[in-house]
């Protein structure tokens, strides 16, 4: 199995062309085990949607048996899948075959009464199981995993990998979304609609960012987006004859007040009477207004904004880059991971890189390669069909949608190549006078005097990453130098697949030594050398637990 992987994991050889040639259609894969359908954005993001409005949330007693609790909902109708995991308790996730289960499930459901507090009835789909008699039954239920895994297991999985690029291949395999986690993301949003609906009935709450661009990893925030289009165009569609009817409405001076006062009453509403929302925070006076709150039971930080469509065809812009080839995603989780383990990146606003740009970062990397590992916007925007056409907010946002009718690149570059080149890319690259640009896939001038500028790919006088020091933007340059450095030294130093030794992946996510900048480069083999000492001093004393954060906000 590990050859298959190894194979499938290199690009460029016989296994690289029947990876494209016998996928059965509709299929690519992703450098691992893993596969992503080749699917339209669009098409399964509906798809996830009707999926989580057949679905309930429950919480459950510690001890219940799995087919007794199975036979229980399936007098409601027959189940698809299910799951359970913990969060504070045990929880269940359900998905009915038919939608008509749910409202069944919840005419047998009722309001619980309190002895000492009043319940406001909601009828959600988050529900409470209780036994009516405590039994003695044995729980033996399998628990789904939704956290990432422990810094130790994936150091030692990095370890004895046999290759850089099998270390790439593992860490986007732990890191990445699992198919359970991706369900729970969808159900979250379906369940924040439901709350949004009573305000807009037609409204829909749809994920976006990295729960759904490809490149989200376990733990990360859950961003929404109220989208309220069906509410807004219901007036264009019946018109008969020569009358025009329209809703009468209360007018605002602005999209952003308008934003703000449909972002307000909807948190209100998830504080007041929100099931598992807690820890609401408005926050409409930012660029982009907010509603944050944790969704306890799924236990995912989660964004709600709106009018926000723009971000959401970035989403989906991520998405066909990564479903490209199957070195983007290793390579931008391996970029993630090692800039989070430098705390490049925060869960925390301020004047850091953020994650998006990183991936930016890595896609015009990929188109800089030669020949291309991935084509530019402006050549994506060609291939586009009259459907794809998109204008939003005067931004042009087409681009092909189709993934299938976009040519595989025939570059073959291993993705150890790549990391490295990576790091001398931009340890190297003039910031103080060029921008990065997807569209053109070009270093252009600067437009201004930004210390990193990242052109914003669809609304393009803006910069994604205009909020980066200059500090921060040198602490990156400084870092991306010295992985290269150490990258280039294992070159001769690599040790014996059995040793535990920290190598390749491994040695750049360790913490850097201070004022490495200025370190001579014989100074620099010391305390490289220095520090794989010390790893293993920490690995044997347990403290390798603290070279990164476990999760990512
Ligand atoms: P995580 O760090 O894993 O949450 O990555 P993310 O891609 O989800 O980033 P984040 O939660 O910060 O933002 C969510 C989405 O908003 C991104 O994927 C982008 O589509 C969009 N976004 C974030 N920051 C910017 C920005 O500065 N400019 C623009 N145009 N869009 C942004
Ligand atoms: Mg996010």
């Amino acid at each position: 199995q590990r050859l298959i992987v190894r194979l499938l994991s290199c690009p460029g050889t016989v296994a690289e062309d029947l990876r494209r040639d016998e996928q059965p259609s509709g299929i690519v894969e992703t450098g691992f085990e893993d596969k992503i359908p080749r699917k339209r954005f669009s098409e399964m993001q509906n798809e996830r949607r009707e999926q989580a409005q057949r679905t309930v949330l429950i919480h459950c007693p510690e001890k219940i048996s799995e087919n007794k609790f199975l036979k229980y909902l399936s007098q409601h109708g027959p189940i698809n899948n299910h799951f359970f995991y913990e969060s504070f308790g045990l929880y269940a996730v359900v998905e009915f075959c038919r939608k008509e289960s749910v409202g069944s499930l919840q005419n047998g459901t009722h309001t619980p009464n309190m002895a000492m507090e009043t319940a406001i009835p909601f009828r959600s789909r988050f529900l409470s199981l209780k036994l009516k008699n405590q039994t003695s039954e044995q729980s033996c239920i399998q628990s789904s995993n939704q956290l990432p895994p422990s810094n130790r297991k994936l150091f030692e999985l990095i370890c004895y990998a046999e290759s850089i690029d099998d270390q790439l291949n593992t860490l986007l395999k732990e890191f990445q979304l699992t198919e359970e986690n991706t369900k729970l993301r969808y159900l979250t949003c379906s369940l924040i609609e439901d709350i949004a609906a009573a305000y807009f009935p037609d409204c829909v709450v749809r994920p976006f960012g990295s729960s759904v661009n490809t490149f989200g990893k376990l733990g990360c925030d859950l961003d929404m987006f109220l989208d309220l289009d069906e509410t807004r165009n219901l007036s264009t569609r019946k018109t008969s004859g020569n009358f025009l009817m329209e809703f009468q409405v209360k007018n605002v001076p602005s999209e952003r007040i308008a934003t703000q006062k449909i972002l307000s009453v909807i948190g209100e509403c998830l504080d007041h009477f929100g099931p598992g929302c807690v820890g609401v925070q408005k926050i409409l006076n930012a660029r982009c207004p907010l509603v944050r709150f944790s969704h306890q039971a799924s236990g995912f930080q989660c964004d709600l904004t709106t009018n926000n469509k723009i971000a959401l065809t970035s989403s989906e812009l991520l998405y066909i880059y990564g479903a490209l080839d199957s070195r983007v995603r290793a390579l931008v989780f391996g970029i993630r991971c090692w800039a989070r383990a430098h705390s490049l990146t925060s869960s925390i606003p301020g004047a850091w890189i953020t994650n998006f740009s990183l991936t930016m970062m890595v896609i015009f990397f990929l188109q800089r390669r030669s020949p291309p590992i991935l084509p530019t916007l402006d050549s994506l925007k060609t291939l586009a069909d009259a459907q794809d056409k998109c204008i939003i907010e005067g931004n042009n946002c087409t681009f092909v949608r189709d993934l299938n009718r976009i040519k595989p690149s025939g570059n073959t570059e291993t993705l150890e190549l790549l990391l490295k080149e990576f790091f001398e890319y931009f340890g190297n690259f003039a910031f103080n006078k060029n921008s990065i640009n997807i569209r053109q896939g070009k270093e252009q001038n600067k437009p201004d005097s930004s210390p990193l500028y990242i052109q914003n790919p669809f609304e393009t006088s803006l910069n994604i990453s205009k909020n980066v020091s200059q500090s921060q933007l040198q602490k990156f340059v400084d870092l991306a130098q010295e992985s290269a450095w150490i990258l280039q030294q294992e070159d001769t130093h690599r040790p014996s697949v059995s040793s535990n030794q920290p190598w390749g992946l491994a040695a750049i996510l360790l913490p850097s030594v201070p004022n490495r900048g200025s370190l001579t480069k014989k100074k620099r083999k010391r305390s490289a050398n220095e520090r794989v000492k010390n790893l293993l001093e920490s690995l044997k004393s347990n403290r390798t637990a603290n070279f990164t954060e476990t999760n990512e906000k």
